[in-house]
C-alpha cells in the first residue's frame, strides 16, 4: 500500500477494498438490499480487465463488497450496463414466483472473439437474488457491428397498449442515444435515436431515461434523459448532462429550451462562446468529479435515486491512493421542480432519511448556531473527526458582502485549504481546490469550478458533505450540485466560515458528523 493513503478512504462513500473501480452498473433494489455493481479491475488499481464488481447496502451509506459478479474472460471485457428484476419472467430465466435478476451489459469483444472489434449487448442472470450470475448462452443479444455501441440502461415501459422493455444505449462517438424495445430481453427492435445536441464535443456514454412528476403533480410527468459526456463537460473532462422532454414509447422529444446550445458549439474547444454555450446546458453536477450517473431500478414508491462515479477521466488512473482507487458519489434522490416555468432536476444526498429498517447511521451534532452577523470576520467551525464525514448545513443572507467563504481542511496559517465561496457580484458558487493538498499527481487536478446560483429571497442555502477525500455541495435545495475530490495533507486541519467586504447574516449553521 502507498504510505499514508488509508486516511483518504471515505467514511460514507463506496470504494472497492483494494482494487480499481469506475462507473456504477446494474443499480437495483431487491429484497431489502441496494445492489451496486461497478466497473472493476479485479487484478489491479488502474483501468483494465473490466468486470462487474459487486456491493450491497441497506442504507446507501455503508456497503459490503462481494466477490466479482460478472468476470471478463479471454473473449470479452464486461463494460457498463444495468439490471432489471424480470417480474413477469419474460426472459424465462426465472419463474413467475421467483423472478430472475437480469443484467444487460456491454460485451467489449477482444481479438480472440469472433465479434472482435465490436461492442454489443449481452445478458447475464441471477436466480439467487443477485449474488451469483450466469452468462446467457445466446449472447450477444443485440449488435450493430459497431465499435462504440455500449452502456445499455433497460427499464419497463408501460404504454397505452401494454408494457415492454425499453433500452437506452449510446453510439458513443456519434454522440447519439439509441432506443430499442423488447418483449423478452433477448430480441430487440430499433425504435429511434437522439443527438447530437448540447455538450457534444466528446463521446456520449452511460445514458438513462426515467419519468418524474414535476413538483409531485401526477398530471405533469416529464422524462429525464441523462447523457454523460467525455470530454466536454462544463468543468472540463467528463461529466453528466440531462435533457427534459417527453418519451412516447418510441422517441424522446426534448422540451423547447431543453436543447440549449446548437449542436457542435461545444466542439469549439476553449473559446468564450463555447464556454457560454456549455453554461446553458443542464448539468447534473458542476464540479470535476461526478461521472456516469445512472439510477436504481425497482426502488419502491417511485423514488428515483442516482449514483455517480466520483472521478474524472482526465486524471482517474493517477489518484494518489492505494491499494484502492476511486469511489462513488453519495446516492442522490432526484425530483423535478419548476424553475421559471421549466422543469429542472433537484438532488438531495441520501443521508439518514432512507434508513428505515436498515442500520441507522450515527449522526452527531457538533454545532447548531442561531442567527449571527459576520462582517469582515471569520468564525471557526468544529474540526473534522477522523473516521467520520462532516455535514454542514447553512442558510446565509450574503447581504452587502463581496464574498462568503467556507474554508475546509484549512492549515492554521491559512495558506492551505479547499475554498467554497459565494461571490455576490457574479452570483456564483466557486469551489477552489488549488491549495487543497496533494494536487501535483496530475497537471489537470488543481482547478477552480463555478456554477451560477439564484438566491431565493436573498438566501443562500447550502448542504455540504465533506468526506476524507471529497466535497459535495448541494445548493438551493439541490438545484445546483458541485462535486470535487480533494487530497488534504494538513496535519491539524480547521474549518472556517468568513465574510469579506461587508456584512452577512448567518441564519442557520449546523455541523454534524456521520460515521
Ligand atoms: C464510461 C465508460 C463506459 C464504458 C466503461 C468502460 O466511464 O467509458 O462508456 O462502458 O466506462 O469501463
Amino acid at each position: 500500500a502507498q504510505a499514508g493513503t488509508s486516511r483518504f478512504r471515505p467514511a460514507i462513500h463506496f470504494t472497492a477494498r483494494d482494487t480499481w473501480l469506475n462507473d456504477p452498473n446494474g443499480l437495483v433494489f431487491y429484497d431489502g438490499l441496494y445492489h451496486l455493481f461497478f466497473q472493476n479491475n479485479p487484478y489491479g488499481n488502474v483501468w483494465g480487465n473490466m468486470s462487474w464488481g459487486h456491493a450491497t447496502s441497506r442504507d446507501l451509506l455503508h456497503w459490503t463488497e462481494h466477490p466479482v459478479a460478472i468476470a471478463c474472460d479471454e473473449t470479452e471485457d464486461i463494460f457498463s450496463g444495468s439490471v432489471v428484476v424480470d417480474h413477469g419472467n419474460t426472459s424465462g430465466f426465472g419463474t413467475a414466483d421467483a423472478p430472475a435478476l437480469v443484467a444487460i451489459y456491454t460485451s467489449a469483444y477482444k481479438a480472440a472473439s469472433e465479434h472482435s472489434g465490436t461492442q454489443a449487448q449481452s445478458l447475464a442472470y441471477s436466480t439467487d437474488a443477485g449474488m451469483t450470475w450466469r452468462k446467457y448462452e445466446g449472447n450477444p443479444v443485440l449488435t450493430r457491428n459497431s465499435a462504440n455501441f455500449r452502456d445499455p440502461k433497460v427499464f419497463r415501459y408501460q404504454g397505452a397498449y401494454g408494457a415492454c422493455w425499453v433500452m437506452v444505449a449510446v453510439e458513443a462517438q456519434h454522440q447519439k442515444v439509441v432506443f430499442y424495445r423488447s418483449d423478452d430481453l433477448k430480441s430487440w427492435e430499433f425504435l429511434s435515436d437522439f443527438g447530437p445536441a448540447n455538450a457534444d464535443a466528446g463521446e456520449w456514454e452511460c445514458p438513462d431515461l426515467f419519468p418524474l412528476a414535476v413538483d409531485g403533480d401526477p398530471g405533469n410527468i416529464k422524462w429525464v434523459l441523462i447523457v454523460n459526456v467525455n470530454p466536454g463537460a462544463v468543468a472540463g473532462g467528463s461529466g453528466g448532462q440531462y435533457f427534459i422532454g417527453h418519451f412516447d414509447g418510441a422517441r424522446f422529444l426534448p422540451d423547447e429550451g431543453s436543447v440549449a446550445a446548437p449542436a457542435g458549439v461545444s466542439a469549439l474547444g476553449d473559446s468564450v462562446a463555447a464556454a457560454a454555450a456549455l453554461q446553458e446546458c443542464l448539468w447534473l453536477d458542476w464540479g470535476r468529479d461526478c461521472y456516469a450517473s445512472v439510477s436504481f431500478s425497482n426502488v419502491p414508491d417511485g423514488r428515483r435515486i442516482i449514483i455517480g462515479w466520483m472521478n474524472n477521466w482526465d486524471y482517474a488512473n493517477e489518484l494518489p491512493t492505494a491499494p484502492w482507487r476511486s469511489s462513488m458519489t453519495l446516492a442522490r434522490e432526484v425530483h423535478l421542480t419548476a424553475v421559471n416555468g421549466s422543469a429542472r432536476l433537484v438532488q438531495q444526498p441520501v443521508l439518514a432519511d432512507l434508513c428505515a429498517g436498515g442500520q441507522l447511521p450515527t449522526a452527531q451534532d457538533q454545532m447548531n448556531a442561531g442567527t449571527f452577523e459576520l462582517r469582515n470576520s471569520a468564525h471557526q467551525l468544529p474540526d473534522a473527526v477522523p473516521g467520520s464525514a462532516q455535514i454542514i448545513e447553512a442558510e446565509i443572507l450574503p447581504g452587502s458582502t463581496e464574498r462568503v467563504d467556507f474554508r475546509l481542511f484549512r492549515s492554521s496559517d491559512g495558506s492551505k485549504g479547499t475554498i467554497l465561496s459565494y461571490n455576490t457580484t457574479s452570483a456564483q458558487l466557486i469551489l477552489d481546490r488549488r491549495q487543497s493538498g496533494n494536487t501535483g499527481f496530475h497537471g489537470k487536478f488543481a482547478s477552480v469550478e463555478s456554477a451560477p446560483v439564484d438566491l431565493e429571497n436573498g438566501v443562500l442555502k447550502l448542504l455540504i458533505v465533506v468526506d476524507h477525500c471529497s466535497v459535495e455541495v448541494f445548493a438551493q435545495g439541490g438545484k445546483v450540485v458541485l462535486t470535487d475530490l480533494i487530497f488534504p495533507e494538513t496535519e491539524n486541519p480547521e474549518n472556517w466560515l468568513s465574510a469579506e467586504g461587508g456584512s452577512a447574516t448567518i441564519l442557520k449553521l449546523t455541523v454534524s458528523t456521520l460515521t
